[in-house]
């Protein structure tokens, strides 16, 4: 019996997209009773990005996706498969990624969408690598994308200072052995659901007059709750990649947490030993921005050239779920 192995499976190309409106917080005091200063203070947020009026997930998502392919030197024709990791969807079905593969053109691509959040990017990393791995696909596109300033309540000052909408994808494909991804942790929580929501306009709560009136289409979150829990979870989720990995954080040249919160950012690094100056942050440009936090982050480290072919990443996230996920790559540059 001859045993197969895996193929080592990497990012080959990346793109990102954010939208042209930035809203500073000083923006956000004329909307709600706020200030720069507590926004700066208790988060790190300094401005986020929202959507145009005629702007949709799907398209900032094809803008990532348009980038990511130029950057991998592909064509939407190469393309096997598509998964957006997504929290907001342009509807409830179909799904964002069928939009987007009939935006690319992308005759050949199987299309889903994948739901976990803030942790979503992850998620889809891990699972539409085991494509590539066993041989049945050669390249797909994995996407994150989010406009929560459609889902934001804005009178509701706990949660709509935090996001902003934006939009970064990744090309998957085949890496020289010893690169790429090296370890990943997926891991869930479904009794914390309630503490990060959205609770109507699903199959449980129907839009109805009742469901509009109590304000229940908007983004709904225990924040203390969800803080607690992502101080606890980010560190130990980044050390079980590791760990699956075969590597210690002192082997890590760079870490990129899900971009929610600086404290929570600090907490992680601190829990994982490693000085601010390994962090990638973004969070004062572009507030919390879901499942495209992760590759944003990543493609702007990637393209000032900070990370380099050989360095080893982990990247670490936590939402809505309540779900967390880490994975180690090793860079490599084509
Ligand atoms: N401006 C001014 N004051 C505010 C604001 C605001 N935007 N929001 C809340 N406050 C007030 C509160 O009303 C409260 O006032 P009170 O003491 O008079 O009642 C006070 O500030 C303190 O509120 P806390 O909630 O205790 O503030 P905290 O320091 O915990 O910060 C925050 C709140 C920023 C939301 C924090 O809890 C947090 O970051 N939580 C995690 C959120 C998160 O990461 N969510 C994303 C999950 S990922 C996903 O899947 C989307």
């Amino acid at each position: 019996m001859t045993t197969k192995k895996d193929k080592a499976v990497g990012i080959i190309g990346i793109g990102s997209y954010v939208p042209a409106r930035a809203v500073t917080n000083k923006d956000m005091e004329a909307i709600v009773e706020t200030s720069d200063e507590w926004i700066s203070e208790r988060t790190g947020i300094k401005c986020r990005h929202f959507v145009a009026e005629d702007e949709h997930t799907s398209d900032i998502a094809t803008r990532a996706a348009e980038r990511a392919l130029k950057d991998a030197n592909l064509t939407a024709d190469d393309i096997d498969l598509i998964v957006v990791a997504t929290a907001t969807p342009d509807m409830l079905f179909p799904s964002t990624a069928c939009l987007v593969q009939h935006n690319l053109n992308a005759g050949k691509a199987a299309a889903y969408d994948l739901s976990a959040g803030c942790s979503g990017f992850m998620y889809s990393i891990a699972t539409a690598s085991q494509f590539i791995k066993t041989g049945l696909y050669k390249y797909i596109l994995v996407i994150g994308a989010e406009t929560l300033s459609r889902l934001m309540d804005f009178t509701d000052r706990n949660t709509c200072v935090l996001f902003g909408d934006g939009a970064g994808a990744v090309v998957l494909g085949e890496v020289p052995e010893g690169y790429g991804i090296l370890g990943v942790h997926l891991g869930s929580d479904g009794g914390g659901g309630p503490l990060l929501s959205l609770p109507a306009g699903g199959t449980r709560i129907p839009a109805s007059e009742e469901s509009v009136k109590n304000r229940l289409h908007y983004i709904h979150m225990e924040g203390n709750e969800v803080f607690k829990f992502a101080v606890k979870v980010m560190g130990e989720a980044a050390v079980k990649a590791l760990d699956h990995a075969g590597m210690q954080s002192s082997e890590v040249e760079w870490l990129i947490p899900h971009q929610a919160n600086i404290r929570i950012i600090q907490s992680a690094a601190k829990r994982l030993k490693m000085p601010m100056e390994k962090v990638i942050v973004n969070v004062d440009r572009y507030g919390n921005t879901s499942s495209a936090s992760i590759p944003i982050a990543l493609e702007e480290a990637i393209h000032d050239g900070r990370i380099k072919s050989g360095q080893t990443v982990v990247m670490v996230g936590f939402g809505a779920g309540l779900t967390w996920a880490s994975t180690v790559i090793r860079w490599h540059h084509k």
